[in-house]
């Protein structure tokens, strides 16, 4: 077993950081996309919640829009959140990658294993937060949280023009891909390492983790983890939110 495998002490403590600096361009106009409703609650909120409701949780880092932070403090604040957890809240940069940096920048000491959540991603269940948990708990140096695909996958020679017909490359095995979600999980120095060496954009922390060479695992993803990206997935997130509340009570 390397250096970089060993497992988390047992009593290792757990952060969750919460990119939510994004404008949700393909979302449309109207306010940062994380602090638009879903059934009355900001997505922020409802991400928040998700990552608190983990046991293993104790610290919530909100990495908030870059003239956000005060307004969302004040959000944190009028929502009923579990008094376990602690919450954190920074503002955040021009890139998701900025963005976690910040958060990153702002865990205190103590902290062993780190969570990024898209707060995008506000449906999460808590049995695929403890389960990314686990993981790093078990050795992993980063841990991804991920379901196969449904839809065939075409690599392509990009357009130079929106709408040309594009050369097709290759057609990768659809049995061997995931789609990845959050939150991805990781060892803290690990994580806080590939920040600090990787500069090129990427859209995954994971993947930052891949380029130090570090074993990054897999582990079942959930439907209800999906992001929300453009305004068909308001309906959805909406949906799955009502039918929570038909068969939970709330
Ligand atoms: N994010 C961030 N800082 C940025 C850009 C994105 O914290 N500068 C966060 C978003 O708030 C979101 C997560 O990263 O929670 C995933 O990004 P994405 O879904 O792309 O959100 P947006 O960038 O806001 O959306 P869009 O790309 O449509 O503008
Ligand atoms: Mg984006």
């Amino acid at each position: 077993m390397s250096d970089d495998s060993r497992p988390a002490p047992a009593g290792a403590r757990t952060a969750a950081v919460i990119p939510a600096a994004g404008r949700g361009v393909r979302l449309g106009p109207g306010a940062p996309k994380a602090l638009r409703a879903l059934n009355g609650t900001p997505m922020l909120i409802h991400a928040v919640r998700a990552m608190a409701a983990s046991r293993a949780v104790s610290l919530v880092v909100v990495v908030a829009p870059p003239d956000g932070a005060a307004e969302v403090r004040t959000l944190l604040d009028a929502h009923a959140l579990p008094e376990r957890t602690e919450f954190l809240v920074v503002p955040g940069g021009d890139s998701r990658q900025e963005s976690v940096r910040l958060g990153l920048d702002a865990l205190p000491a103590g902290i062993d294993i780190v969570l990024v959540h898209d707060a995008a991603r506000p449906l999460v269940p808590v049995d695929t937060v403890d389960g990314v948990i686990e993981a790093v708990r078990g050795g992993a140096a980063a841990v991804v949280p991920a379901l196969p695909l449904t839809d065939t996958v075409k690599q392509v020679e990009p357009a130079a023009a929106a709408g040309e017909p594009e050369p097709v490359v290759a057609t990768p095995e659809r049995s061997r891909l995931r789609a990845v979600q959050t939150p991805q999980g990781f060892e803290r120095d690990t994580l806080v390492r590939a920040h600090a060496t990787v500069t090129e954009n990427v859209t995954d922390d994971a993947s930052m983790v891949e380029q130090l060479g570090l074993r990054v695992v897999v582990v079942p993803g959930h439907e209800e983890a999906f992001k929300v990206t453009r305004p068909l997935d308001l309906i959805l997130a909406e949906a799955v939110l009502a039918r929570r509340r038909l068969t939970d009570g709330f």
